[in-house]
C-alpha cells in the first residue's frame, strides 16, 4: 500500500500541528461577531468548551465537535485511527458518550491511489467500531492536501457536564497520555525517526480517551479537558483562567522517552515556540531545560487532564488500574498565584 507523501503536502508548512491557528487568533476572528443561541445552548462557542452541548430535554444533552488534521504519520491506517480518535476526544472530555460520526474526507484522487483513502477510512472506522459510535455519513471535497476526521455527536445527562472550568483548590491535577506527540510527529516529518519510534507515537495517538472518560464519570471530578495544540500548560491555563492557580509537578509529568531524546538532540517546531511565546508569562519556577519544552508541545490527540477531588484518589486510581491503565497526578490546584502555574 502506498504511503501518504509529504512532498504532495505543498501546503502545509512546518507540519500538522505547526499548521495550526495560533492560540489567540481564534478569539481575535470571533471578535465583535455573535454567534445564535437560544437557552437550552449549555456549551457554546464563547465558551471555550471542547465541545458544543444543547439541551433537548431535562435528562439529556446532545455534545458536538468536529476535528480534521492533514497526516501525522506515514502509514494511511494509522492515520485514520489517529484521526478519529482525535475528533472522538472533544466529547470524551466533556464526560459525554459518543454515539454517531460523519466522516469529513478531503483528498485528490488525481494526485493519490484511492487505496490510500481507503485505508485512512478502515483505520478511522476501526476506531469508531472500538468506541461504539455509529458512522452515519460524511463528506469529501477533492483537495491535494489530504485531510481526514469527523464530526461526533455524543450525549450526555445536562447535569454530568464536564466542563474546562470548575477545579477547586486542593482538587488533584490528572493527566491520561504522556507528553511528546509533537515533536515525535516533527521527528516523523524530518525522517530522524526510526519504525519504533513512529509505532510508539502512533500507539500513543491512536489510543481512545473512552477509559479516561468513564473513570471521570464515576469519580468526583470538577473540571477536565484534553491537551492538544496548546500543549500542557496552554490547556491548563483554560482551566484556571484567573480563578485559581495550580502547582506542577514537573517530575512526575509522563513523557514519552524518544521525544525527550529528541528535544535533547534540538528537534523543536514552530507550534512549540508559539505556544512558549503565548504561555510563558503563565508560570512560574525554574523553567529551563529542554524538558520543560515538552510542556508546550502541541499534542495530537493527547490525553485528558482533570481536577479530582483529593477524597476521590484511590477511587481513581482502582479504577484505571481495572482499566489496566496507570493515570499520575502531575499538580494540585491551590488558591494562588491566581492565574499562575508554579512549577515544582
Ligand atoms: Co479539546
Ligand atoms: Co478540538
Amino acid at each position: 500500500m502506498k504511503a501518504i507523501e509529504w512532498s504532495i503536502m505543498r501546503y502545509v508548512r512546518g507540519g500538522g500541528c505547526a499548521s495550526k491557528i495560533g492560540p489567540g487568533d481564534l478569539s481575535t476572528v470571533l471578535c465583535g461577531l455573535k454567534a445564535p443561541e437560544d437557552d437550552n445552548v449549555l456549551a457554546g462557542l464563547g465558551g471555550f468548551e471542547d465541545a458544543g452541548v444543547y439541551r433537548l430535554t431535562d435528562a439529556i444533552a446532545i455534545v458536538q465537535t468536529v476535528d480534521f488534521l492533514t497526516p501525522v504519520v506515514k502509514d494511511p491506517y494509522s492515520f485514520g485511527a489517529i484521526a478519529a480518535a482525535n475528533a472522538l476526544s472533544d466529547v470524551y472530555a466533556m464526560g459525554a458518550i459518543p454515539k454517531t460520526a460523519m466522516n469529513m474526507v478531503c483528498f485528490s484522487p488525481g494526485h493519490y491511489d484511492l487505496g490510500v483513502l481507503k485505508e485512512i477510512i478502515r483505520g478511522g472506522i476501526d476506531k469508531m467500531k472500538e468506541a461504539g459510535v455509529s458512522l452515519i455519513g460524511g463528506h469529501s471535497v477533492d483537495d491535494v492536501e489530504i485531510k481526514y476526521g469527523l464530526a461526533v455527536t455524543g450525549v450526555v445527562r445536562p447535569d454530568r457536564i464536564v466542563r474546562n472550568e470548575g477545579a477547586r483548590a486542593g482538587d488533584l491535577l490528572v493527566l491520561t497520555k504522556p507528553l511528546g506527540t509533537g515533536i515525535l510527529i516533527t521527528a516523523i516529518k524530518e525522517g530522524l525517526a526510526d519504525g519504533a519510534t513512529a509505532q510508539k507515537a502512533i500507539e500513543v495517538m491512536a489510543a481512545l480517551n473512552s477509559r479516561a472518560s468513564q473513570v471521570m464519570q464515576q469519580t468526583a471530578v470538577h473540571a477536565a479537558t484534553d491537551v492538544t495544540g496548546f500543549g500542557l500548560i496552554g490547556h491548563l491555563s483554560e482551566m484556571i483562567k484567573d480563578s485559581i492557580g495550580v502547582d506542577l509537578f514537573v517530575e512526575h509529568i509522563p513523557c514519552i522517552a524518544e521525544a525527550t531524546r529528541f528535544l535533547a538532540s534540538g528537534v523543536t517546531s514552530g507550534g512549540l515556540r508559539r505556544n512558549r511565546e503565548f504561555y510563558a508569562s503563565r508560570t512560574e519556577g525554574p523553567m529551563d531545560g529542554f524538558l520543560c519544552d515538552l510542556l508546550y508541545d502541541p499534542q495530537t490527540s493527547g490525553g485528558l487532564i482533570f481536577a479530582v477531588d483529593p477524597a476521590d484518589r484511590f477511587l481513581m486510581d482502582r479504577l484505571a488500574r481495572e482499566a489496566g491503565l496507570e493515570f499520575p497526578v502531575i499538580g494540585v490546584f491551590t488558591e494562588g498565584p491566581k492565574g499562575k502555574i508554579v512549577l515544582r
